[in-house]
């Protein structure tokens, strides 16, 4: 359902609302109250303070303290919001990747707003970064209150219907504050929209379901796209991404979706790519996965989704260079005309590939529509997200993705984005001694090697087929998709990489 999302000047406090939150620093209760949180334990009469005191509510960071108001202000309920420290968290080199700003924000927010069962929630906003403070605001609450119901039979449970930014009066107005809402909003519907695809079982999600969904979004946001099937994937000779196709019943889909500038000048300059991994289901093959494995293999799709949620974002900001998506859309199964461990495919670029697990596919599909990529494009920068591999999600755990990729801007560009969009990445090496792994005895190179450093390996094979175009590789394998809810997290699909992907065109001087 839609939520309306609106900008107001007016008292918080003033604000009709099923919950009024107030996010709050440990500072704001250490000393003697003042600002929001002094004006809001009068209107309740100082039994705000009171229940802080006695709940033991210190603001930290992930601490929430929520009281009904008894008709003292004009909201139901107000809840505090722990941010923790005034000062930003990880940026002191905590030794991970740099935490933004408001990602705290963000998730209260999200966390508040799951628990709306109906109506809208005030969040009162009163310094610093107004602009980023709102925007994360918007993207926690609405993603927050992102709910997948589809296959429910039951009665849907009311949720939330809106957020209202309350900041201080005259701020209401400003331009960058406005813009800045918009983006949240806008990304935050992209997340939704990548989310509910992911969560999708897979007879819903087929290649060409997810092609022309793929399709219908573009086009809404102005994009033009395009859809080839499995003659033309046959003609274009991507040998890899037909080996993986062929185990399957449901024809393959190779879509493109391209935002265009307006100036000529614009048009011409050198295009950034974004290529996004589209396996609507990986059984694994006939090297077959292990029952529980395959449980979750229909998020195998997530680098298409994000790239797609993406470029639904680009359109609407408009950059003065070309940015185009392509996916390579096909199941991965165990049918009797499956390709099988020991075939030899001939990729796209001409390259040869001894298959030693057919489990090792999404580099096959990406390989070849890399190389299609980069020889139709010649890309600026190229970058690909997918669910590569298990290995990456036993290195850096389910909420970090990895990032690899020659030295350059393209990698330096994205760990940036990632870390200005509140999604963590985290850099691991193309070690030469790695490249061991894939040589074949009987072809140019083997689809799999040794299980250690498996997500290197998987990224070493993918820069065979993008030889120099300027390239970075995102494993979400991990992050792509959530076995718990935390703060604006859902359970199940995340739609990770949606936000980080939009900052990084945002952020690209070409
Ligand atoms: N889609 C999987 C990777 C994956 C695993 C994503 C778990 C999300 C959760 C990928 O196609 C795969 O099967 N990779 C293999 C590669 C191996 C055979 C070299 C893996 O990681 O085990
Ligand atoms: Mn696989
Ligand atoms: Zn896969």
């Amino acid at each position: 359902m839609a939520k309306t999302v609106t900008i107001s000047g007016a008292d918080a406090l003033s604000l009709e609302a099923r919950l009024l939150c107030l996010p709050v620093h440990e500072e704001d209760l250490a000393g003697k109250a003042a600002g929001p949180v002094a004006a809001l334990d009068a209107a309740l009469d100082g039994h705000l303070l009171r229940a802080a005191r006695a709940e033991a509510f210190a603001g930290k960071a992930g601490e929430a303290l929520s009281l009904p108001t008894l008709g003292k202000v004009k909201a139901e309920r107000v809840t505090l919001l722990g941010l923790g420290p005034r000062a930003v968290p990880g940026a002191g080199g905590a030794g991970g990747p740099p935490v933004e700003a408001h990602e705290a924000l963000r998730m209260a927010v999200g966390k508040a707003a799951r628990g709306v069962k109906g109506g809208r929630l005030v969040v009162a906003l009163s310094g610093g970064d107004l602009a980023g403070a709102a925007r994360a605001a918007v993207e926690g609450a609405l993603l927050g209150a992102y709910r997948f119901e589809r296959y429910r039979s039951e009665k849907k449970e009311p949720g939330l219907t809106g957020v209202i930014v309350a900041v201080p009066g005259a701020a209401a107005r400003g331009a960058e504050l406005k813009a800045a809402v918009a983006l949240g909003e806008s990304l935050a519907g992209a997340v939704a929209w990548a989310r509910d695809l992911v969560n999708l079982g897979p007879a819903e999600c087929t290649p060409s379901i997810l092609a022309d969904a793929a399709v219908a979004a573009g086009k809404r946001a102005g994009l033009q796209a395009a859809v080839l099937g499995p003659r033309q994937i046959a003609a274009l000779k991507m040998g890899m991404f037909l080996g993986v196709t062929r185990g399957s019943a449901e024809p393959a889909r190779l879509v493109t979706l391209s935002y265009v500038p307006k100036g000529a000048a614009a048009r011409k300059r050198k295009p950034v790519v974004l290529v996004g991994k589209a396996i609507t289901f990986d059984s694994g093959g006939l090297s077959l996965k292990p029952s529980d494995s395959m449980i979750t293999m229909n998020t195998d799709m997530a680098g298409s989704a994000a790239v797609v949620g993406a470029m639904q974002v680009i359109a609407g900001l408009a950059p003065d260079f070309p940015v185009h998506a392509v996916f390579g859309a096909c199941e991965n199964m165990p049918g009797g005309r499956a390709y099988k461990p020991s075939d030899v495919l001939t990729a796209f670029d001409g390259q040869t590939v001894e298959i030693t697990n057919t489990d090792a596919e999404g580099r096959l599909v990406l390989g070849d529509v890399l190389a299609w990529a980069a020889k139709t494009w010649r890309p600026a920068a190229l970058v690909d997200v997918a669910t590569l591999t298990g290995a990456c999600m036993v290195a850096l755990g389910w909420t970090t993705a990895g990032a690899m990729g020659p030295d350059g801007p393209v990698v330096d560009g994205l760990l940036a984005a990632a870390a200005r969009a509140g999604e963590e990445a985290w850099r691991l090496p193309l070690c030469d001694s790695l490249k061991e792994n894939l040589k074949s005895d009987r072809a140019d190179m083997k689809n799999a090697g040794d299980r250690m450093g498996g997500a290197m390996s998987a990224a070493l094979f993918l820069q065979k087929f993008v030889k120099g175009t300027p390239w970075a590789h995102l494993d979400i394998a991990g992050p792509s998709h959530s076995p718990k809810e935390r703060g604006y997290v859902a359970k199940g699909g995340t739609g990770y990489a949606v936000r980080t992907l939009v900052e990084f065109v945002r952020g690209w001087k070409g």
